[in-house]
């Protein structure tokens, strides 16, 4: 088997293995594990970015240093530089860290996640010149698999009008952030202005962060559906037009199945076809700031959502969790 062909295995078995786990120590560990055994490399592992600095592990291999600076050695570089750094003949990079004498060449591929800088993936041989443009080019698309890094998983949900919305998917325990915007439209920097004229392609959105420890995606989808008529199509309460159409946009493709299984049993209840889009995030841009929390800002606008809504929200707990 040559590189590549090896490269397209190893990719395939990483993506199962990893399929819908969100842990990212857990993705790491597996993801060292099978790159180390199947090239028989001398060390495999992460440094992850915590507190300005590279920390070590999860990593197959020997004993190796903790902390990596910012900017030092090819952990350090590739961090800084936001790129793959590959080097021959670890004696010609200056400022190499030499972790074990053994090492001869190494490559670094950055873990970039939402445009930061979150790890790298660290991988050392002891021939020289193992590495070259096909390992950087697998490498990177392996790295991309990886979960979102941190305790805080995202999912942008489209409801009808944001206000409600935001106020509503807001007090549901585990939502740690909340910000209203514009998702999947064709144009660039909308105002809200522009977007009411529907010709923008824009939902009216919220986007949600949430700690996964203590509410699921699954449990967050089946409170959105309690506050939308998910067979109404392009209209929720008096509301009407493509910008208050009913969306669900991922960022983790992970997330997709989660999403699929909520959806198929949403219609089985309806036994109508729903009208939710479900995509991939094409973009967001957040709302004018008088937008944002409107409703705890002017507690008398309009809202489609009743309030009992809001108490459900308040009280709400996923099951799983607690
Ligand atoms: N050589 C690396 C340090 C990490 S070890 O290779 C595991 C560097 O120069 O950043």
């Amino acid at each position: 088997m040559n590189k590549e062909e090896n490269y397209s295995l190893l990719y395939k078995q990483i993506e199962s293995l990893i399929a819908g786990e969100k842990d990212q120590v857990a993705v790491m560990s597996n993801t060292a594990a099978l790159i180390h055994s199947s090239f028989g490399f001398w060390w495999t592992g992460f440094y992850r970015v915590e507190n300005g600095e590279l920390l070590l592990g999860p990593f197959q291999g020997p004993v190796a240093c903790m902390h990596i600076g910012y900017g030092k050695g090819v952990c350090g570089t590739a961090w800084k530089e936001h790129r793959t750094v590959v080097v021959p003949d670890v004696e010609q990079f200056p400022g190499h860290i030499a972790c074990s004498s053994e090492s001869r060449s190494e490559i670094v591929v950055p873990v970039v996640q939402r445009g930061t800088v979150v790890a790298v993936l660290d991988i050392d041989s002891r021939e020289l010149a193992t590495f070259d443009a096909i390992d950087a080019e697998w490498l990177e698309k392996i790295v991309s698999l990886l979960p979102p890094m941190g305790m805080e998983d995202e999912i942008y949900l489209a409801a009808g009008c944001f206000w409600g919305a935001e106020k509503y998917l807001k007090l549901i325990e585990g939502v740690t952030f909340t910000e209203v915007g514009f998702a999947n439209g064709n144009t660039e920097n909308p105002t809200y202005k522009e977007v009411y004229t529907d010709q923008t392609g824009y939902a009216e959105t919220v986007h949600l962060r949430y700690n996964p420890n203590v509410v699921s995606l699954r449990f967050l989808l089946e409170m959105y559906f309690k506050a939308i008529d998910p067979t109404s199509l392009n209209k929720q309460g008096e509301d009407e037009g493509t910008r208050y159409r009913t969306g669900i946009y991922y960022t983790n493709p992970a997330d997709s199945k989660v999403i699929e299984e909520v959806m198929a049993a949403e219609a089985k209840k309806y036994g109508l076809p729903l009208q939710v889009e479900v995509e991939p995030l094409r973009n967001f841009y957040p709302a004018e700031e008088f937008h944002q929390d409107y409703l705890d800002k002017n507690p008398a606008g309009y809202c489609h959502l009743p309030v009992a809504l809001f108490e459900l929200a308040k009280k709400a707990k996923d099951r799983k969790n607690s």
